[in-house]
């Protein structure tokens, strides 16, 4: 292709991809499939990777996520990102309401009300229409340069409808079903997970590889104008009006009120009504319309006197623990749950909550019969947060975790560094039962009509062994189950059939492999494309891709060698199951690769450093190929020593060891 027909082929694609990106991120109405999206990047990708002297900074492909950045540098806001004043209830909305009253006089009030989102404050910066800078909030008077994340969130317009210079304010936050699939992710892989997902939003907007942030599934409602230039704007919805029409996400249940009463209602619709968001609120903003108002009103050293924000009741109730219940999971970790007296929080019933283990059940000092305050854990999980010791009758009792597996009495075992009991009889029926509600799952073979209650009736009725047994169900014995007519049946039975034909990445991660979450279950696919391949692979061909640890490598090296795995995949071939990847191939400029002069090399940080943390250094080294490991041996290669670097130096010098101040670690993150 010669340069002036990729010119022309980018501004076409760019035209396409950023009208249906606004289509599907900011109206969240989709005009094409997701494919056809795909196709396209994919397609504009290719033809950016040929030329890429033209790439432009408001091209699509930023959403990828450009090169790491070696640590965050500060920016002052021109204006203070201020924060809001509360109010937690009627009386203060009323208090509110009258001060606001006195300073109208006799001119009529508006209100706007708003959700308050419940993620990160930014800032984002326009200059001729066209993105220049993506801020957080920081203290409100200096934030740190987040631009390379911001530009990965879709709902962030690289370039506005028209070309203004513009400041806007907005909270970028994940949504409910992504931070449940990330968490889900987490835990799979042995990561902590995130406690909310304000947490979780923060935590990948402070990345510095803005390739994570692009994976996280961000996304922002902007709420206000900081600064604009050459436009007359007279109130705050006429403001949020503009700010829609120039192609950013403006919340849509905005809505305007001449009353306190109203603006109450409001308040009072949305206790309920937060929980079927797709995304966390935690209160509602209140601001005064006019702007003029605004002005007259001003600010405290804090806060403006024009707005407030109604914080929605802690969702904390107290309840009866009635037992604790053991589950195992999949993997043979036992788990204690809290049997509760119902109880209704955050919008739904809760009967169960997880008391993670028994050192924490030891820690919070919870008896059997006890009065427990339950909340939900960024509103989704039930958690015990603590026991009202004051309410004990003494007829409580102490708990304690059996020696012996619950499902199959063999002796459990605590693994060393690990909090957790387990049980490592392979044969355990949880276990396997676990296994199966696993491999059907939505993330794993997505079979309609398959969840946990039907696998356990079928494992209860032996039907079902393994996952492959899934595949020789039939019509007959199914119907002979209770609860099941001929039409679930057929439903069931055709899900099942239509799973054969799933990509590589679903089987792989249903098989339940340690450590093989399913996002390095798509890795592991889109690299080796067959299983017959992937089963073969040694530890350094996997250690050898991106994204695949050696704790990863061993796991699935150790998996492949059973033969009874040789035996399940010899079954589920046999049963038809499709076990080459299918999905679509990785976007080459997404890959990130390193040819640094550290890859490879084993290296020791030590000493303080000034321009970023140690945790940032060391995801920086790792990224560039490196091992970082925390004491100074014969096996290291290289040591990067920061001020006051203490006896790892001197060792290091003893061994000959090749030593890096800051500087020179520096010179290679930015090369990289
Ligand atoms: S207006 C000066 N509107 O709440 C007024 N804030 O303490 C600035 N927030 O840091 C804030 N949703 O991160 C406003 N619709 C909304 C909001 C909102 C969430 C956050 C924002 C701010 C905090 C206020």
């Amino acid at each position: 292709m010669d340069k002036n027909l990729a010119t022309k082929q980018l501004a076409e694609l760019k035209e396409k991809l950023e009208k249906y990106g606004y289509h599907y991120y900011v109206l969240d109405t989709p005009i094409v499939p997701d494919q056809e999206y795909d196709r396209l990047l994919h397609e504009l990708l290719e033809i950016e990777e040929l030329y890429p002297d033209l790439v432009t900074d408001d091209s699509p492909s930023v959403r990828v996520g450009g090169a790491p950045l070696p640590h965050f540098t500060k920016v002052d806001h021109r204006n203070p990102m201020m924060s809001l004043g509360n109010a937690f209830n009627e009386q203060d909305l009323r208090d509110f309401d009258r001060r606001v009253r006195q300073f109208a006089g006799e001119s009529p009030v508006t209100y706007i009300c708003e959700l308050k989102i419940d993620g990160l404050a930014v800032s984002l910066t326009y200059s001729d229409g066209k993105l220049v800078r993506g801020a957080t909030r920081g203290d409100g008077t200096t934030g740190e340069d987040i631009t390379s994340n911001l530009k990965t969130v879709s709902a962030v317009p690289l370039r506005l409808k028209t070309q203004v210079d513009l400041e806007v304010r907005g909270e970028a936050y994940m949504p409910k079903r992504s931070f449940e699939a990330l968490n889900q992710a987490k835990k799979e892989a042995g990561e902590e997970p995130f406690a909310n997902p304000r947490n979780a939003a923060a935590g990948s907007l402070r990345q510095l590889d803005p390739k994570i942030a692009a994976k996280r599934n961000l996304s922002l409602f902007v709420y206000s104008i900081g600064e604009l230039k050459g436009k007359e704007i007279d109130s705050h919805y006429e403001g949020l009006s503009f700010l829609k029409e120039s192609g950013f996400k403006v919340n849509q249940e905005t809505t305007r009120c001449e009353t306190i009463e109203e603006v109450i209602n409001y308040t009072e619709k949305w206790i309920e009504k937060r929980h079927d968001l797709a995304y966390e609120t935690d209160g509602i903003v209140i601001k005064v319309d006019s702007l003029d108002l605004q002005k007259e009103m001003g600010f405290t050293a804090k806060s403006p006197r024009w707005a407030t924000a109604y914080k929605f009741p802690a969702e904390e109730v107290v309840t009866k623990l009635l037992d604790i219940e053991l589950n195992i999971g999949r993997t043979g970790v036992v788990t204690p749950t809290a049997v509760l007296e119902p109880v209704a929080v955050a919008g739904t019933t809760v009967k169960r909550a997880s008391l993670h283990n028994e050192d924490l059940i030891r820690e919070k000092d919870v008896k059997l019969g006890d009065s427990v305050v339950v909340k939900k854990a960024g509103d989704i999980i039930p958690e015990v947060v603590n026991v009202l010791v004051d309410l004990r009758t003494g007829d409580e009792k102490d708990f304690h975790m059996p020696t012996h597996c619950p499902e199959c009495n063999s002796e459990l075992v605590r693994i060393e560094g690990e909090v957790a009991l387990r049980c490592i009889n392979p044969e355990c029926p949880a276990q396997i039962r676990e296994g199966l509600i696993h491999f059907v799952s939505r993330t794993a073979m997505n079979i309609d009509g398959l969840g946990e209650k039907v696998i356990t009736q079928l494992f209860a009725h032996q039907l079902i062994g393994n996952v492959a047994d899934l595949y020789t169900l039939n019509r007959d014995e199914l119907l002979r189950l209770e609860r099941m007519g001929e039409k679930s049946v057929d439903n069931l039975l055709q899900s099942i059939e239509a799973s054969k034909t799933n990509s590589l990445e679903r089987v792989l991660f249903g098989l339940g492999i340690r450590f093989i979450g399913s996002k390095a279950a798509r890795t592991l696919a889109q690299q080796f494309q067959t299983i017959d391949l992937l089963k073969n692979v040694t530890k350094e061909d996997l250690i050898a891709v991106d994204e695949i640890g050696e704790k990863m490598a061993d796991s699935i090296v150790s998996y492949f060698e059973k033969p009874e795995v040789h035996d399940l995949l010899e079954q589920l071939k046999q049963a038809g199951l499709n076990m080459v990847y299918t999905g679509p191939q990785p976007v080459a400029l997404a890959a990130g690769s390193s040819d640094s002069a550290v890859a490879g090399k084993t290296v020791v940080l030590t000493g303080k450093l000034e321009q970023l943390s140690r945790d940032e250094a060391k995801e920086q080294l790792e990224r560039l190929g490196c091992k970082v490991t925390g004491s100074v041996s014969k096996k290291t290669d290289l040591l990067i020593a920061g001020a006051d670097a203490g006896s790892k130096r001197s060792k290091a010098e003893e061994l000959n060891i090749e030593i890096w101040d800051e500087d020179r670690l520096m010179q290679e993150l930015n090369q990289g």
